[in-house]
């Protein structure tokens, strides 16, 4: 009986645009006609676009705007129905489309040109799948446009200039294609821009100076790609027209290769919670004015050539989270005050030249889970708050001037840690139920023991 009524469906299906089907509106015959690109047909719009209907309106995936009598269709929501195939230029009939989302599937080819005259579309979403070829031109008739998603693809090209005289997209997402190329100025023209993502791509260029009116972007993501600069300034190539964008709370320009130092008008971006800078070629000091944004809460900037001491100012972030400085060239003391009053989950300020002690309170609000402080110059003991921290997994002190004298070092991280460790290897059952947690950081903290062993021998 099913592969009957399986026969039956494909006869309705297949033979809709062949034969006109009495009752089925134009909309109806329109989305049919696209099943015969498409190698794998779910289930679902199987049993429910069924061509003996009158409209298309009941079917999965289909909705209509029922206040007009020729019931057309405005969305059509077909992700993750693991569609496998082909987007045929049909599409294109379906006038009245204000949203289309067919992200999550498995389509191949490019993307239609044709879609340009759904000029209506406000939403268009074909992220995650398999298409390849160049974004068409025509995508900037799409004049009503708000959201384009096309990230997740294998997109080549360079990205139409058409598509920055659609100006009222206000979240444009292009991530992970080949996409080739520069931003232009005209991007200045999408003044309703709130959210640019155009990381993983081959984009190379200065990043756009002019940014604009972005006074309404708050994420904006240039990371993994091939941003560089040649025209050389104080400022470096992270363009200080970025700190105009005030409503910014993500700004994520990691591994490209970034020079200069980080413009002081950043500054100005009161609402940041992420400054992701990390695996650039940024050089000079973190402008204070970056430390005294108050809502700031990942700071990523390893991976640079950084310099100079962290101020005072770091210690009245409330809200720091992450604070990843690894492999610059900072110096000076850590300031002490750091941590008080706040919940640092993840330090790492190693392969620099820090000196002076650790700040007693990085632990303060028992949510230190990794604390990585290996190739300084830090001097003295460790501090009882560090190694009575219950919350920390991973903690890596090697290459440093810390003494072990009295309880600290030895009693706590040769004896009890190295002692765990010496447990395992005769009682392993022991192990298990004593501390699971340590079982993965035996490494790290094997590295602990290695490295004051070999200081006590020298
Ligand atoms: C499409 O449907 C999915 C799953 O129900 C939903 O998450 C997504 O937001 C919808 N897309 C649009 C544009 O409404
Ligand atoms: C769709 O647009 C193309 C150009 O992109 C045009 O040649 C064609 O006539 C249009 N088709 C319809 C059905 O409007
Ligand atoms: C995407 O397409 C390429 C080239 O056609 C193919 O090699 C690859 O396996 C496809 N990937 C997926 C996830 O289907
Ligand atoms: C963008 O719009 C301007 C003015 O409307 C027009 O002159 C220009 O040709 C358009 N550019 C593209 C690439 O469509
Ligand atoms: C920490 O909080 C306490 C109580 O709110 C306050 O008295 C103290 O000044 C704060 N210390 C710092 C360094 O912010």
């Amino acid at each position: 009986m099913a592969v009957v009524m399986n026969v039956f469906l494909h006869f309705l299906c297949f033979s809709a645009s062949l034969y006109s089907v009495t009752g089925l509106n134009s909309d109806g015959k329109t989305l049919l006609s696209m099943l015969k690109h498409w190698t794998v047909t779910p289930l679902s719009i199987k049993f429910s676009w069924n061509a003996a209907h009158s409209s298309p309106c009941s079917w999965a995936g289909v909705k209509c705007d029922n206040r007009i009598d020729a019931q057309f269709v405005v969305a059509l929501n077909l992700s993750s129905f693991d569609i496998s195939g082909w987007l045929g230029p049909e599409i294109a009939n379906l006038k009245h489309l204000k949203s289309i989302d067919l992200s999550y599937n498995r389509l191949f080819g490019s993307i239609p040109p044709e879609l340009g005259n759904c000029t209506l579309l406000e939403d268009l979403d074909l992220s995650d799948n398999n298409l390849t070829g160049g974004i068409p031109q025509s995508i900037g008739n799409l004049h009503n446009l708000q959201s384009l998603t096309l990230g997740q693809n294998s997109l080549g090209g360079t990205i139409p200039p058409s598509i920055w005289n659609s100006t009222s997209i206000e979240y444009l997402c292009l991530n992970l294609n080949h996409l080739v190329g520069s931003l232009p100025r005209s991007l200045e023209n999408l003044e309703e821009l709130v959210y640019l993502d155009v990381s993983n791509n081959l984009l190379e260029g200065n990043l756009p100076s002019v940014l604009g009116n972005c006074k309404k972007m708050d994420t904006f993501v240039f990371s993994e790609n091939l941003f560089s600069g040649n025209l050389p300034s104080v400022f470096g190539n992270i363009p200080p027209e970025l700190g105009g964008c005030k409503s910014l709370v993500e700004l994520r320009l990691y591994e490209n290769q970034l020079e200069g130092e980080i413009p002081v008008e950043l500054g100005k971006l009161s609402d940041l919670e992420d400054l992701y800078l990390f695996t650039n070629r940024l050089t000079g000091k973190i402008p204070t004015s970056i430390w005294k944004i108050p809502g700031l809460r990942n700071v990523l900037l390893y991976q640079n050539h950084f310099s100079g001491e962290l101020p005072e100012e770091i210690t009245e972030m409330k809200l720091l989270r992450y604070l990843l400085l690894y492999s610059n060239k900072f110096s000076g003391v850590i300031p002490q005050g750091l941590g008080i009053n706040s919940s640092l989950e993840i330090v790492d300020v190693s392969d620099n030249q820090f000196t002076g002690n650790l700040p007693p309170d990085l632990c303060f609000g028992n949510q230190l889970r990794v604390l990585y402080l290996g190739l300084n110059n830090i001097q003295g003991s460790i501090p009882p708050g560090v190694w009575r921290c219950s919350s920390l997994k991973r903690l890596i002190l090697k290459q440093n001037q810390l003494t072990d004298d009295g309880i600290t070092m030895e009693s706590l991280l040769l004896g009890f840690v190295c002692g765990l460790i010496l447990g395992l290897l005769t009682a392993s059952l022991m192990f298990y139920t004593h501390k699971p947690r340590w079982f993965h950081e035996i490494i790290e903290v094997l590295e602990i023991c290695v490295s004051s062993r070999k200081q006590k021998k020298n």
